[in-house]
């Protein structure tokens, strides 16, 4: 169902690999809402994922760019004003990757220089693509700017490995470059905290399938799937959270507010007996 919320606006969307994919999910979404959007991952995600089926569904041009490359990243949003002949309105930041977690290396054995790619492709990229757009004046007033993000960046959850401390950064990077593009250009930034979701980087954590039960089970409305995900985001592109910034927004199916639920209480009472 389409409220034409993104009527005429005009976004950048990172991040789409597969149909698993929650950028995808957020590609469609926001085209259903009236947007036209631009596609961008890297080239090699290009080539191994199934973008360009997304983008013709789309009718979306496709550029690669790296997102930890600034020269990459600033011809992609040159092209991508070119194409929309103006500024942007809305971004997504949807990337993530850690070469520790991909190569199941234990957080207390951390691989340095795998961490510096972590924290470069993960969370330092959202600080490149914030840089590259202000520098450009590419952002519309009252445009608006999301990174996805998880709660391992406040409370710790086995596996998650030195995406957690990416995930720190990448927040506190949203609220530093918040008050800077607020101040200057009536830009809000906020990032969304999913649930744990079914995707190709989500199946990457080891034991993923017990996060996704454990979740399922403590969160009072269940979990947040791509698709829930996807529709928060357009509320955040829309004119209807104009003074939403600077935020970490929980989307979680309640699940950050819990302690413990009846569900889990009882699953344990029954492996205890
Ligand atoms: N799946 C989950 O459980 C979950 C939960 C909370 C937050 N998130 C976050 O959501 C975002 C999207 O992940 P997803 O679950 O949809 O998985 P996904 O694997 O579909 O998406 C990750 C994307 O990052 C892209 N990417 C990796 N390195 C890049 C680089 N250098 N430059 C540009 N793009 C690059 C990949 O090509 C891929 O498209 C990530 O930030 C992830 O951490 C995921």
């Amino acid at each position: 169902m389409s409220y034409n919320l993104l009527k005429g606006k005009k976004g950048i969307i990172f991040g789409a690999l597969n149909e698993l994919s929650i950028a995808w999910k957020v590609a469609e979404r926001a085209v259903e809402e009236g947007a036209e959007i631009v596609l961008t991952n890297t080239a090699i995600s290009l080539r191994m994922g199934d973008i360009n089926t997304l983008a013709e569904r789309c009718n979306a041009p496709v550029i690669a760019a790296d997102a930890t490359n600034v020269e990459e990243l600033e011809a992609l949003v040159d092209k991508a004003m070119e194409h929309f002949g103006g500024k942007i309105d809305f971004v997504l930041h949807s990337v993530g990757m850690s070469p520790n977690v991909r190569k199941n290396i234990p957080y207390q054995e951390l691989n340095y220089d795998f961490l510096g790619k972590t924290l470069d492709i993960s969370a330092i990229s959202f600080h490149k693509v914030m840089q590259v757009l202000y520098r450009k004046n590419a952002v519309n007033d009252w445009g608006s700017i999301v990174a996805l993000t998880y709660m391992a960046a406040q409370r710790t959850f086995v596996g998650y490995n030195d995406m957690a401390d990416a995930k720190a950064l990448l927040e506190s990077i949203a609220r530093s470059y918040g008050a800077i593009y607020g101040r200057d250009h009536k830009v809000r930034v906020n990032t969304i905290s999913q649930s744990p979701t079914y995707t190709t980087a989500g199946k990457g954590i080891s034991g993923m399938s017990g996060m996704l039960d454990f979740a399922e089970a403590m969160s009072p409305l269940g979990n947040a799937d791509a698709e829930d995900c996807a529709n928060y985001c357009i509320t955040l592109f829309s004119d209807l959270t104009r003074k939403v910034t600077m935020q970490n927004l929980y989307h979680d199916g309640g699940f950050s507010s819990m302690g413990l639920s009846e569900a889990v209480y009882h699953s344990f009472l029954k492996g205890a007996e």
